[in-house]
């Protein structure tokens, strides 16, 4: 399997797929080729890959006859990928179809295509459970069977079962234990047509749950761009556009955004070549064929543009801001976005805990980013003092701003005696909740922007992390503003006997951020009390911790996270227990290791399955003995899955 993973960013992958006519960068969009019919060439607007339907070709004599003879890429005049669907299609729109799961397998073979694909049974979505589960089978038998027929052609496996989750996972689950090169996801038609995204996100999430994360997923018949930027987020990398087409000849224009009919048109809606040469009123009045072409062509490069503006969110972490962006094009794709707090968990899993770009809050649902759930859950690596100051936001980052603080505030419980000494200052902000003070310059508690009224579900969800917060502490001194804004009861004033300076601690400072970052415990395996910190000269911050004059990690000035020197990747490995941050390569990759060359998936026999993408990795061998250090670009569950491309980039070796 010749698939790669080179960025990720929510489930989101840009990648490369190898097919035997040339590479897909991933995701793609492939516009769909009605053979014989097709007279607008694609690829002139963009079209890397293509799909076309192998059934049609097979119906027709003349087409058959040239297919078999001359091959697809001739026929349809494409050089590049070709992908050919089955038949399902024509399968689920008729009721029937004249020729075999085999036959029509076989033919795709002889064809030459590039990745061919069984003859599913698109099951409908709500339909009766007995019919989903009884088309499941045949649907699995007949992906089986393509395998037995197949001799080196790459095959698409759809997944099926309606509408019913579970159904999808056990589809996905069993399919992904063949051996097929690539996973559609079939039968979303019905949804889409009739905006039921909230189900279609159910279908994909029940599905790319349970496939293989070595293999593209295609969302079969995915052609609007408005639900690409969800989709890719989802998991999806491949998606086919008739739609392109088939709203030309409607008369109307795909936008990102939704769809503009060239009735209701007063001015073109954007810069492609055709938006730019003619006016609404022009295209009205040219006829019906060369319109059609005209509408196709702008619907392409429109489609296209989403697309490559999808893989430059991925790659600089945006995705999450696109994806919010989009969905608030439609009150039902709002409804699927918002329904992706159901996933919170596995989508933190997939998540890059660090990236280029800053958070953006754009609304009530981006409390349900990963990002947030991610926060929280490493906050419960933290130690708790005993006592605690709630401080209100400021401007960022907030240990900056905070020197001074007024004397007056409340306390929550008993009246506190002395409480400074180890007291924790922590923030309260929407959307991360809590951020203690040490770690106010680490991705993405500094690297956010949100407004300052805040809103009432953010009120209320900080509340809630609040209330939980507070537990761990038994003595809570808060300011006015943070006991009002969020619904704090306080029981009594509190005066400091002086005018707060907020003073971090530079050694708490570091050992709580390796905490956050690595887990309980390892600032204390990192950093004993006689390390030495060394400052920017220019901004202040801390940038070396060394242990006399070895330095043991770097505080990356981007995401204030700690980059391991030779010496801090020895401390960590002695300090989390196997398998814990490990990358465990064989006997064949360790002295590539050793010499600080990148570790390609293939030579990995085990891996901590909770590292994330972008994080700090120790490589070792079978023996757990260190050979080298790196950041991971991959998650655990990718790197065991995958076979092909780098699963970490190396720092150093020779340890
Ligand atoms: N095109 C759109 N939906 C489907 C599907 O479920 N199966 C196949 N093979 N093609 C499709
Ligand atoms: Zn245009």
């Amino acid at each position: 399997m010749d698939f790669e993973i080179k960025y990720k960013d929510a489930r989101g992958r840009v990648g490369t797929l190898k097919t035997p006519h040339g590479i897909i960068k991933t995701p793609a969009l492939m516009p769909v080729i009605h053979p014989g019919k097709q007279t607008l060439p694609v690829s002139d607007y963009g079209a890397e890959v293509v799909i076309t339907n192998a059934y049609l070709i097979y119906k027709n004599e003349d087409l058959r006859e040239k297919a078999l003879t001359e091959g697809v890429h001739k026929l349809i005049d494409f050089p590049g990928p070709i992908v050919t669907d089955s038949g399902s299609f024509q399968l689920s729109e008729y009721g029937d179809v004249q020729v075999s799961n085999r036959e029509i397998v076989k033919f795709q073979e002889k064809i030459g295509t590039d990745i061919g694909t069984s003859l599913d049974i698109p099951t409908p979505p709500s339909v009766k459970r007995e019919r989903a589960e009884r088309e499941l089978v045949i649907t699995l038998k007949r992906a089986q069977e393509a395998l037995e027929v197949r001799e080196e052609l790459m095959l698409n496996s759809v997944v099926q079962g309606s509408t019913y989750p579970d159904l999808r996972s056990e589809c996905a689950q069993k399919l992904g234990k063949m051996d097929f090169q690539v996973h559609p996801i079939g039968a979303v038609v019905p949804l889409m047509e009739s905006y039921r995204y909230q189900e279609l996100v159910e279908v994909v999430m029940s599905s790319v749950t349970h496939l293989p994360d070595s293999r593209p997923r295609h969302l079969m018949g995915a052609g609007h761009p408005m639900i690409f930027a969800l989709a890719v987020a989802m998991g999806c990398d491949l998606f086919d556009s008739a739609a392109y087409i088939l709203y030309a000849e409607d008369d109307r224009l795909l936008m990102p955004h939704g769809t503009l009919k060239l009735e209701n048109l007063y001015e073109m809606p954007c810069s492609c070549e055709v938006c730019t040469s003619y006016t609404p009123e022009e295209l009205r009045q040219i006829d019906k064929e060369k319109r059609t072409e005209l509408l196709a062509i702008h619907n392409l490069r429109v489609s296209f543009a989403e697309m490559r503006l999808i893989r430059q969110a991925i790659v600089e972490g945006s995705l999450w801001e696109l994806v919010e962006q989009r969905c608030r094009a439609h009150p039902f794709l709002l409804e699927a976005l918002r329904s992706l707090k159901n996933y919170s968990v596995d989508l933190e899993k997939y998540d890059p805990p660090y990236k280029k770009s800053a958070f953006f809050y754009t609304g009530p649902e981006s409390l349900n980013r990963p990002e947030v759930y991610r926060h929280l859950e490493r906050m419960k690596r933290i130690p708790f003092s005993k006592s605690v100051l709630l401080l209100p936001r400021s401007s960022k980052p907030y240990s900056e701003r905070l020197y001074e603080v007024p004397q007056k505030f409340y306390s929550i419980g008993d009246v506190v005696e002395n409480p400074l000494g180890d007291m924790q200052v922590t923030v309260v902000d929407v959307p991360f909740g809590i951020i203690p003070l040490e770690l106010d310059q680490v991705y993405p508690l500094a690297q956010n922007e949100s407004p300052d009224d805040y809103d009432e579900d953010s009120i209320k969800m900080v509340n809630g992390v609040l209330q939980e917060y507070l537990q761990g502490f038994s003595q809570i001194i808060v300011s006015e503003g943070v006991a009002e804004t969020f619904g704090l009861t306080v029981n009594d004033e509190y005066i400091f006997p002086e005018p707060l300076k907020i003073m971090v601690n530079d050694h708490k400072r570091i050992k709580m951020i390796a905490d956050y970052q690595f887990g309980t415990g390892a600032g204390e395996g990192l950093f004993n009390e006689e390390v030495k910190i060394v400052k920017s000269r220019k901004t202040g911050k801390i940038r070396h911790v060394y242990d006399g004059d070895e330095l043991i990690a770097t505080l990356r000035a981007s995401d204030g996270v700690f980059v391991m020197a030779k010496e801090g990747a020895r401390r960590l490995h002695r300090y989390l227990p196997y398998p814990k941050n490990r990358v465990v390569v064989n006997e064949d990759a360790e002295p590539f290791a050793r010499e600080g060359k990148s570790i390609f998936a293939k030579f990995v026999i085990n891996c901590d399955i909770d590292i994330h993408a972008k994080e700090e990795v120790l490589i070792v061998n079978e023996q757990d003995q260190l050979l080298a250090f790196g950041k991971s670009i991959l998650n655990g569950r990718e790197i065991l899955d995958f076979n092909t491309g780098q699963a970490v980039k190396t720092r150093k070796g020779g340890l």
